[in-house]
């Protein structure tokens, strides 16, 4: 998708940090953007603040694990801005800690926001973009009513993380959610592609945004009891640790998300410093297979799991 001016973007977690990042960059570039968070003053302010500087925006207070709330925020914002193109489910919580260690509350918690939010992302939304692009394509692109865009093509973007592609251990919670979201944006990519609609899959290094404090913020008091260590690792003070001084901001990694999204990429990365790790992941998978010639039969019975389409129109 190269065109945002006037489409219509959905984007979640949009409060602050990434999410926000991704709607002012979307905004800027003339989408109608619809701004969904948990943190229902905080989006309201954030979506306002844009729509001072000329953006058409529209918060939505959401909970991404709340079903019943996914479909009436669907079509309030099908009936205030039009037909959803674009999808950025990103809203998240952070956790830190040995997965032995969790609590069977941690579990719910982290995983009912991180993979439930976007499994529900997808199952309201992704039904509603085929069904618009199905419609579009066979009226020939032609037309397009005050809540139709006449234009095809649309893109969902999930926001996994580093911790979705390698690990070092130490945030077993937020690693399993993150891996999950991985194989979800892959899978889409593949079922969607006949549709006309992109997937990337977002998976940022460190970013200045408000995780730790938003996750306990959002955190809800039936899932209160956790076995993970504080949010916030001892002894780090965002403002002295390199790790934070360095990171990129919110907007830093909307323009990566639009130039991604632009191009179709599958995975947008935004630190080039982990290469060694991604390289060390994928020799290692590689050192594991079996020894020996494959017998030609089995590649034939196996041409669907053999099919390495999704991963083509990746960069370099
Ligand atoms: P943030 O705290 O600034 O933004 C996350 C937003 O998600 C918050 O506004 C929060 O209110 C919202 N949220 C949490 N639970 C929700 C729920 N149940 N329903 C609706 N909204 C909810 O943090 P950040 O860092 O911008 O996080 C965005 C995404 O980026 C998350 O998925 C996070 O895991 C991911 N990420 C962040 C990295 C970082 O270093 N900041 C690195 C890698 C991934």
């Amino acid at each position: 998708m190269d065109d945002f001016q006037g489409r219509v973007a959905f984007v979640t977690g949009a409060a602050s940090g990434i999410g926000l990042g991704i709607a002012t960059v979307l905004a800027r570039a003339g989408a109608r953007v619809a701004l969904a968070d948990k943190r229902g003053e905080k989006v309201a302010a954030a979506a306002a603040a844009l729509r001072n500087q000329g953006a058409t925006t529209l918060a939505v207070e959401l909970d991404v694990t709340d079903r019943a709330a996914w479909s009436a925020a669907a079509d309030r914002v099908e009936r205030e801005l039009g037909n959803v193109s674009l999808l950025c489910s990103n809203a998240g919580v952070n956790f830190v800690g040995a997965a032995h260690e969790a609590t069977w509350e941690d579990w719910d918690f982290a995983l009912g926001v991180n993979l439930g939010g976007a499994i529900n992302a997808v199952h309201t939304l992704v039904p509603r973009m085929v069904a618009a692009e199905t419609a579009i394509r066979q009226a020939g692109g032609k037309g397009g009513s005050a809540n139709t865009s006449s234009r095809t093509g649309g893109h969902v973007v999930i926001t996994s993380s580093v911790s979705g592609l390698f690990t070092g251990g130490g945030a077993g919670v937020y690693t399993t959610s993150k891996y999950a979201l991985v194989g979800l944006a892959e899978c889409l990519r593949g079922d969607l592609r006949p549709h006309g609609i992109g997937v990337s899959v977002l998976c940022p290094g460190p970013v200045k945004s408000e995780l730790f404090e938003s996750t306990e913020q959002v955190r809800p008091a039936n899932l209160a009891a956790t076995g993970s260590v504080a949010i916030v690792p001892a002894g780090v003070v965002r403002e002295r640790t390199p790790i934070f001084v360095t990171a990129p901001d919110g907007e830093d990694v909307g323009r990566q998300v639009l130039e991604g999204i632009r191009r179709n990429d599958l995975y947008i990365l935004t630190h080039a410093e982990f290469a060694p790790v991604l390289e060390a992941r994928a020799a290692a998978l590689k050192r594991s297979l079996p020894a020996g010639a494959v017998d030609p039969a089995r590649i034939e019975a196996s041409t669907r799991l053999l099919d390495t389409s999704v991963y083509d129109n990746t960069r370099r």
